[in-house]
């Protein structure tokens, strides 16, 4: 079964071809970081704008790339959500009109569902049910994959994601968008010499927003004198810290073996050092997927879309040409 999938939920504009939802043929991502870091962050309408003018020739090279012709392909699975809507758009659109040119059925695909699907394409072994750490710049989620399209929530943030928590301390200490890798680079060289608050619940939700304000307000009582280094692995040390607490409690209440980390936060460097510690500690084995795989791309939507499609879970495409984005859908629904 062959798979074309479409990612635009962000700004990168990606296309990839997958084989039985865990070969990838080909992976193309068009990346949209240069033109958006001279604004600080992301601009909506302009990544609408070049999703539009880069997504016919991302899939043309998608298809060259895999040595297939259109004519190959089963299906078609895209990202309809959550994302920027206009983003999202393009890909839903451009999605339709190709499954309605080949006559093949759409597969429409949560973002989110993508992320832990990484680790399918990372890891061949790698089966429901375990618990996933969904960490990026939307979403700080634990869940229950119960299978492959069966997901429950048993926790969430209750304010920031830890992505846009590190994209705001980058910007604090002076450094350029997307903040996590370079607040990770600088945390290198500093020491963990800043007190940070943490915010426990009894439940399993997480909170980053007291920390990221604490950040901001020793960063303007200290100005000049600030030690960015240090207030940088102070940070990221505080964070990853909340971020394996709350798996581990999930762990022993789920009592499940496998804990999978997804999301563009997952490619961090001491999350993944912490969590491997704590699955030997704690006798459940750890899956992170593949570098490449941990920030926005459609390799990871097409594994995803290849696991909805044999449960059943798409459409003839002459029966959904109202297919619509969503900005705001949950996992699951
Ligand atoms: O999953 P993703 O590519 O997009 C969303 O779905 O949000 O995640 C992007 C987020 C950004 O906030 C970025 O700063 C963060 O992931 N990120 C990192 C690292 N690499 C990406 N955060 C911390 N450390 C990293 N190495
Ligand atoms: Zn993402």
């Amino acid at each position: 079964m062959i798979g074309l999938s479409i990612e635009t939920s962000c700004d990168e504009t990606s296309v990839a071809i997958i084989e039985n939802g865990r070969k990838v043929l080909s992976n193309i991502v068009s990346t949209q970081i240069d033109i958006h870091k001279e604004f600080g962050g992301v601009v909506p309408e302009i990544a609408s704008r070049k999703h539009l003018t880069n997504i016919s020739y991302v899939v043309n090279e998608a298809i060259k790339e895999a040595n297939i012709s259109f004519d190959d392909l089963d299906y078609i699975g895209v990202t309809y959500g959550p994302g920027l809507i206009g983003a999202l758009l393009v890909g839903v659109s451009y999605a339709k009109s190709l499954a309605y040119s080949l006559n093949i059925p759409i597969v429409p695909t949560h973002h989110i569902e993508g992320h832990i699907a990484a680790n399918y394409l990372t890891y061949n072994e790698l089966k429901p049910p375990f618990l996933a750490l969904v960490v990026s710049g939307g979403h700080s989620h634990l869940i229950h994959v119960k299978d492959y399209s069966k997901f429950e929530i048993i926790g969430k943030t209750r304010d920031d994601a830890v992505g846009e928590a590190f994209d705001k301390v980058a910007r604090v200490l002076g450094l350029p968008y997307p903040g996590g890798p370079e607040v990770s680079k600088l945390a290198i060289n500093g020491k963990r010499t800043y007190t940070l608050p943490k915010t426990k619940f009894d439940n399993l939700d997480f909170s980053f927003s007291g920390i990221k304000t604490a950040v901001i307000n020793i960063a303007h009582k200290e100005g000049e004198s600030l030690r960015k280094a240090d207030m940088a692995t102070s940070f990221e040390q505080t964070v990853c810290e909340e971020l394996i607490f709350n798996t581990l409690r999930a762990v022993n209440m789920l009592k499940i073996d496998k804990v999978v980390l997804a999301g563009g936060v997952s490619a961090n460097r001491v999350l993944r050092e912490m969590l491997e510690k704590a699955a030997k500690e704690n006798s459940f084995k750890a899956y992170m997927p593949d570098l490449k795989y941990c920030t926005d791309n459609a390799a990871m939507i097409g594994s995803a879309a290849h696991y909805n499609y044999v449960s059943g879970k798409y459409y003839e495409i002459k029966d959904k040409m109202d297919l619509n984005a969503i900005a705001n859908i949950k996992i699951g629904d």
